[in-house]
């Protein structure tokens, strides 16, 4: 890729930031505060009420504005919040989006519980084949949304191809660019119109918040996506705002540290033998190895695999890990260790996620800052003990998580 992670390292510092000018604060103050003083009336300093927008918020929308190379992001409660808004400010009833098919379980949902109800459609295609997205569009489709790499397979979507795509047909290509970040990945500059983040993972990095963003050039969807998000009621919270901030200005550090860590548990998961399969875009075994060269700065801390044995093995694996936490969530200083089928996708109906690869026994691995010897050797005593619970024939301990799932 043309660029390295260093090229961020002092803009997520500083870009966007400076100090309180009040007291002198180096870093911006949390402003607690849920209304302003008016000078008078219609006067005041830009902020009236804290559902519409913050100081701390502000700040955290300016340093990731610079960090994807727009105006200043909008930021929501959740990834979540972020993701229905952005539909919310494009799509009416009647409207239709083009979405790939593996994505992040939340996004299904929200189609076929939410906005199919208020006659909004999606077709969830295989956006890594640009035809096919390019087949989709119907007369109705005002956006396609990719996902890559995809939640939790790892395939990938060339941005710049479905890039081509979308600008021939008038409408606009929004990305979730939540595994890699703009450290890592820059969907705006090879051609996508909206860059979307949960910004509970890595860019805040730590397990402590929830948050979402939404980055565009469009002023008009910027202020579409403000009115929304005041009429929701979804912004950030200022506390959450500063943690994230604080945790932004190491992203280019972690983002490397994770990619470095995750590229040497895939390879030693792919030598053992206990294992069927992993997916990781840093493997040459990696189908998309070569797009992922291309698009990505690195390969990112995400990977997935299956061990033999199936569901009953895998589950085993799961619930014998110590230093791992089996947990939801990615992107964080902490390995988890998290198993799609009843968590994370819980809502995808069992058949679709067979066809897209999510099998019942695919475990998906968010690799931590630890010493990745240390995470080695954990999965090996897990592998050991799920070999050894097999052969006593202990139950494998799905069934308890599938009523966990709806927790989700
Ligand atoms: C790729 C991706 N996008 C969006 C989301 C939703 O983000 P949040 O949990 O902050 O609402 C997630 C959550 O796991 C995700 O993995």
């Amino acid at each position: 890729m043309s660029f390295d992670v260093d090229l961020f390292s002092t803009s997520v510092i500083h870009a966007g930031l400076s100090a309180d000018p009040a007291t002198g604060a180096l870093l911006t103050p949390i402003y607690q505060s849920t209304t302003y003083l008016q000078e008078a009336v219609g006067v005041h300093k830009g902020f009236t009420y804290s559902r519409a927008d913050n100081p701390t918020v502000a700040a955290l929308e300016r340093a990731l504005g610079a960090l994807e190379g727009t105006p200043p992001a909008v930021c929501f409660a959740t990834g979540m919040a972020a993701i229905s808004a952005l539909f919310l400010s494009i799509l009416k009833s009647g409207d239709h989006a083009v979405i790939s098919d593996v994505v992040y379980g939340g996004t299904v949902r929200l189609f076929q519980q939410i906005l199919n109800g208020v006659g909004i459609s999606a077709s969830f295609v295989d956006t890594s084949r640009p035809e096919e997205v390019e087949r989709a569009l119907t007369a109705n489709t005002k956006i396609v949304f990719i996902e890559t790499p995809a939640n939790p397979t790892l395939k990938l979507t060339d941005i710049a191809a479905v890039a081509r795509v979308t600008k021939r047909a008038g409408i606009r290509l929004a990305v979730d660019n939540t595994f890699l970040t703009p450290v890592l990945q820059r969907p705006l500059e090879l051609g996508a119109d909206i860059s979307v983040l949960s910004t509970t993972k890595y860019i805040e990095g730590h397990n402590a918040t929830v948050g979402g963003s939404i980055a565009t050039e469009d002023q008009a969807l910027i202020d579409r996506l403000r009115l929304v998000r005041k009429t929701l009621g979804c912004i950030q919270s200022p506390l959450e705002s500063w943690i994230t901030l604080r945790g932004l200005k190491t992203l280019p550090v972690r983002m490397q540290r994770h990619s470095e860590n995750a590229l040497v548990v895939a390879r030693w998961l792919e030598q053992h033998p206990a294992v069927e399969r992993v997916y990781y875009p840093g493997l040459e075994s990696f189908p998309q190895k070569e797009l992922g060269d291309r698009q990505q700065a690195l390969p990112g801390g995400m990977l997935s695999f299956e061990v033999r044995g199936g569901t009953g093995a895998g589950v085993a694996v799961m619930n014998s890990v110590k230093l791992c936490s089996l947990a939801e969530n990615l992107g964080a200083v902490e390995t988890l260790i998290t198993h799609p089928a009843s968590m994370t996708h819980a809502d995808v109906p069992p058949e679709t996620r067979a066809a897209i690869g999510i099998s019942d026994g695919l475990i998906r691995l968010s690799v931590g800052l630890e010493n990745p010897r240390d995470l080695i050797a954990d999965l090996e005593q897990a592998f050991r003990a799920a070999a050894s619970r097999s052969k006593a024939g202990s139950q494998s301990g799905i069934e308890r998580r599938d009523a966990c799932a709806a927790a989700d």
